[in-house]
């Protein structure tokens, strides 16, 4: 059975993204035995990152807020998929999602997250594929691998003006729920294995790491996990070619100056 986390970032608890994340459990379902367990971050009490650095400078044990954070970070390591389900809201994350986003910044740091992951967003009209491309950063330099992406356009004021046009309408969305968390169930099934973006990624977030202080929290982090050895490809053994590591070597340096 594979354990899937669904991060549920609306303010609307029963609402569109609730809606068409449920869609696609049902979907996982008729692929195989999946449990999907929500985390409304409405409810979950997690509070705004006061900005101090002390988990990302010092260590996450030593974040002054007292929330569930770890909590949540106990849920994310034992699933085997992670689903984050999010509306667009003016072209970004909602607020809530950005309070969880930003209270693991420090996993940007010192990535632990090695999960399938998948994304759901539901807009009114649009914005929804940029949404995911904010989203897709914070996910992958949680070291989260983006196995499925899924944007719905709700249409709170429907462009259809009859029952069959909401058919075709319904039809469509039901399609492209399905193939979206036919995606994802696969790369349960496969486990967890990175793309070109990620491993240059990796090469990239190394080098920055490389000029880490040693002693502190990253530098040993990195040290402790063997990243900073030579022919160190990605965070573990991928069983990359040489052709792709190369690639990979060389994406990242084309990402690090398209980062400047
Ligand atoms: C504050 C706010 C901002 C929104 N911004 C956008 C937007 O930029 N683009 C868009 O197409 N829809 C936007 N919407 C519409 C929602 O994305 C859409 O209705 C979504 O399906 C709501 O999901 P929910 O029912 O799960 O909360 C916005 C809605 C709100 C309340």
């Amino acid at each position: 059975m594979f354990k899937v986390l669904a991060i549920m970032g609306s303010p609307r608890k029963k609402g569109n993204t609730y809606r068409i994340t449920k869609m696609v459990e049902e979907s996982l379902k008729q692929y195989g035995d999946v449990e999907v367990e929500y985390l409304f971050l409405k409810d979950a009490n997690l509070q705004t990152c006061l900005g101090c650095r002390a988990c990302m400078d010092r260590g996450e044990e030593l974040c002054p807020l007292k929330d569930d954070r770890a909590s949540i970070e106990q849920k994310i390591l034992a699933a085997d998929g992670i689903i984050v389900a999010c509306p667009t809201y003016v072209g970004n994350v909602t607020g809530l999602t950005k309070d969880f986003i930003d209270r693991f910044a420090y996993v940007c740091h010192r990535p632990s997250f090695f999960k399938n992951a998948m994304m759901i967003t539901t807009s009114g009209g649009g914005g929804g594929n940029f949404m995911l491309l904010c989203l897709s950063i914070a996910l992958g330099t949680w070291g989260m691998e983006i196995a499925s992406k899924l944007s719905v356009v709700t249409h709170e004021q429907p462009t259809y003006n009859t029952p069959a046009e909401k058919e075709v309408h319904d039809r469509a969305v039901a399609k492209k729920v399905d193939f979206a968390a036919n995606k994802f169930y696969r790369s349960l099934q496969t486990g967890f294995r990175p793309n070109l973006m990620s491993m240059a990624r990796f090469q990239l977030t190394r080098q920055a790491h490389l000029k880490d202080i040693p002693g502190s929290p990253d530098y040993q982090y990195w040290k402790s996990k063997g990243w900073y050895e030579k022919g160190t490809y990605y965070f573990y053994d991928t069983h990359a070619g040489p052709i792709k590591k190369g690639m990979a070597l060389a994406g990242s340096r084309l990402l690090g100056l398209l980062a400047r």
